[in-house]
């Protein structure tokens, strides 16, 4: 077995034990996957200030988001499927959030139920909201997300309609899978991925199979989903879901200051600035990119979180020191995930934690509160106007 020591690693391990189908959802870009690889090259531009002889001996990467203290400023994001990546992926996520200490976010478009996550964890994590046409099935999912215990209610706000991955519709991604002679071969050179997934009861979307009129199974769920995004979506519906949710609300999706504005005005406890892993609108800047202009205008009135290539510790300092109270990993997450299960996702979160940990000493810093520009090469320069 050869020694692990980063995420990379893990993805290595990742792409040899998940079929070419499921990694390719989650590798893939939309269009010409511009924005998806600005995501990872604009943090590499971004450099530290390296600081010396600062006594770093009282280090630590714990803090709060959104009033929750967490070991490290990270959450897992909302990625549908993920009990395609691993036989019950969700709940091996959310197990291995638990002990490393950081909130667990369901996807709607989950394998496990709500119901299912819960019992199974017997611990709060977020539910991540795509608004649907069937608002009454959206009404219900919002009180079952309530009757779960979820701790915040994550809406998504950038997929009104689906950006194409071209990758996702040559393979025939699909509920159910197409089976094509290239799919059933690869899906042969996995077999113990085939035992696992062989060995559990939950492989269609469990928060929508058997709650929705007039879907049974998955062959009629894929006729659902794909007329179900609603392009009407608009801050009407913001406002509608804030009065039904009581506790807290999280806007994931936005990459414009104004947009952002009109979100603290809608209440949102907390934002996300994402442009979905780069998976929606490309030719959309990087999300570091929007971030210190978002953070900006509305950091002080409420928590902004980011997403989009954060797979090391220091992508997530680079991302603190220009504004986010914290960031969410979903490629990273399913790397660790499809490799080794709870157990990967667990060193997946450990490793950024260490690498932070590591960073802040090496940049001169104790706590995570005292990350801002002054921990970037040449901040005043080039960060402090932005
Ligand atoms: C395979 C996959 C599935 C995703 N599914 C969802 C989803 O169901 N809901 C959602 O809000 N975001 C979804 N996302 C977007 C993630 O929540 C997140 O914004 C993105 O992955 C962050 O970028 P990163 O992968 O570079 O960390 C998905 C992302 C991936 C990679």
């Amino acid at each position: 077995m050869p020694t692990l020591t980063c995420v990379e690693d893990l993805r290595q391990q990742y792409l040899r034990r998940v079929p070419r189908m499921f990694v390719d959802y989650a590798e893939s870009g939309s269009y010409q996957e511009e924005t998806l690889a600005a995501n990872r090259r604009d943090f590499e531009a971004i450099k530290f200030r390296q600081r010396i002889l600062t006594d770093v001996s009282q280090r630590s990467t714990a803090t709060t988001l959104l009033g929750q203290p967490v070991s490290v400023p990270l959450a897992i994001a909302p990625v549908g499927l993920l009990g395609m990546q691993h036989a019950d992926g969700e709940i091996h996520a959310a197990r291995a959030a638990n002990p490393t200490v950081i909130p667990f976010c369901l996807s709607t478009m989950s394998v496990a139920s709500i119901e299912d996550v819960a019992a199974e964890t017997g611990k709060p994590f977020w539910f991540q909201l795509y608004v649907m046409r069937d608002r009454a099935f959206i009404t219900k999912l919002i009180a079952r997300a309530a009757a779960a215990n979820c701790s915040a209610l994550v809406l998504t706000v950038d997929l009104q309609v689906l950006g194409q991955r071209h990758r996702d519709v040559k393979n025939g991604l699909s509920v159910p899978p197409r089976m094509t002679l290239a799919n059933i071969l690869n899906i042969a050179t996995k077999p113990r991925w085939v035992k696992e997934i062989l060995s559990t009861r939950r492989r269609s979307f469990g928060n929508i199979v058997g709650h929705v009129t007039g879907v049974a199974d998955t062959r009629s769920l894929g006729a659902w989903t794909n007329d179900q995004f609603d392009p009407t979506l608009n801050w009407g519906d913001v406002k509608w879901i804030r009065d039904q949710r009581k506790g807290k609300l999280i806007l994931k999706g936005i990459m414009d200051a104004g947009d952002a504005e009109k979100a603290v005005n809608a209440g949102a406890d907390a934002i996300v600035v994402s442009n979905h892993g780069g998976r929606q609108l490309d030719g959309a800047p990087s999300s570091i990119a929007a971030l210190p202009r978002i953070a900006g205008a509305v950091g002080t009135r409420t928590e902004v979180l980011i997403d989009g290539g954060i797979t090391s510790g220091q992508n997530l300092m680079r991302a603190l020191a220009l504004g986010a109270k914290g960031a969410m990993i979903g490629k990273a997450m399913v790397y660790g995930l499809g490799a080794a299960g709870e157990e990967g996702v667990r060193q997946v979160i450990g490793y950024i934690r260490r690498e932070l940990d590591i960073t802040m000493a090496l940049t001169g810093v104790n706590k995570v509160s005292e990350i801002d520009r002054r921990v970037l090469a040449d901040w005043a320069s080039n960060w402090a106007a932005v």
